[in-house]
């Protein structure tokens, strides 16, 4: 059954957490999909796991389409959000040809950073159709990739939940928490009617999200992640393997090889004679 808003909005009314995944590539989708994770993530994060970049601000709407294409292809029910790249989003004239450009290509929702300095944005894309996931707390492009907690004082926690609002007001469908305190995400999970994903925000959200590579134990470990298996060192393992075998002659074996028949191999070997 393919997921859509009205699917994740249940899920909130009936309390069943939403569970998020990033996802950057067809293989990983596929994985993601049959396992039935809810929103398969294309991030701009794509950009420091994937690509080598330094941070989200090198993220480009060509690298997201590029991406977005490979997990479209592995995605039949879960609900396939993406990520507005740095500056796809800065003003709304650029975001509706962006988000639209997106929609087209296959995702169901676009997800865009910012507090009330995006709601005229929302409204536009809200406007034309489009889903929007608004995303609060710690924004990588506009904070950098060094994640501190937000909502620690009582003037910042009073301007995330005014936030959130107003950008649920807007007509966000979904709404990103990151790294906020989990008092002030239940805050604002309890007063909206749309669904919270929280990314260390906490556990009173009505989702949680999490970077696919920190939990494959790809980089280094994140207090708010958990690694469910270390990636790096069984995938290093095995390459230090592969290069051993190669090397000494272990492989490939007879098993990892294809033959020409004896009487087919006979001929050719004659065939080859009489051309010398
Ligand atoms: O790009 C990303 O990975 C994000 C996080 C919220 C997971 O935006």
């Amino acid at each position: 059954m393919k997921k859509d808003i009205a699917y994740l909005h249940a899920k909130k009314q009936e309390r069943q957490p939403i569970t998020v995944l990033t996802c950057y590539d067809y293989p990983t989708a596929c994985m993601q999909d049959e396992a039935g994770i809810d929103i398969v993530f294309v991030g701009d994060s794509v950009g420091t796991n994937v690509l080598g970049y330094k941070n989200e601000t090198e993220v480009t709407m060509d690298d997201m389409r590029h991406h977005l294409k490979a997990v479209r292809r592995g995605v039949t029910d879960a609900y396939l959000l993406v990520d507005m790249p740095y500056a796809a989003d800065r003003d709304v004239t650029q975001a509706i040809t962006n988000a639209k450009t997106f929609i087209s290509e296959g995702a169901d929702g676009v997800k865009l950073e910012g507090g009330p300095e995006k709601v005229p944005v929302v409204s536009a894309l809200t406007e034309h159709g489009i889903d929007t996931c608004a995303h609060i707390g710690h924004n990588p492009q506009i904070h950098g990739t060094k994640a501190s907690t937000h909502g620690r004082t009582f003037a910042k926690a009073k301007r995330l939940i005014e936030a959130a609002a107003a950008l649920a007001e807007a007509g966000a469908k979904l709404i990103v928490l990151e790294k906020i305190t989990e008092e002030v995400s239940q805050i604002i999970t309890d007063t909206l009617n749309i669904p919270t994903i929280g990314i260390g925000a906490g556990r009173c959200c009505d989702g949680q999200v999490l970077v696919i590579n920190d939990i494959l134990g790809i980089g280094p470990p994140l207090k708010h992640a958990k690694r469910y298996q270390d990636y790096s060192q069984l995938t290093f393992e095995a390459i230090c393997r592969y290069k051993e075998e190669v090397a000494s002659g272990a492989f490939p074996t007879d098993a990892n090889t294809s033959h020409i028949p004896p009487d087919k191999l006979t001929r050719l070997q004659k065939w080859l004679k009489s051309t010398h």
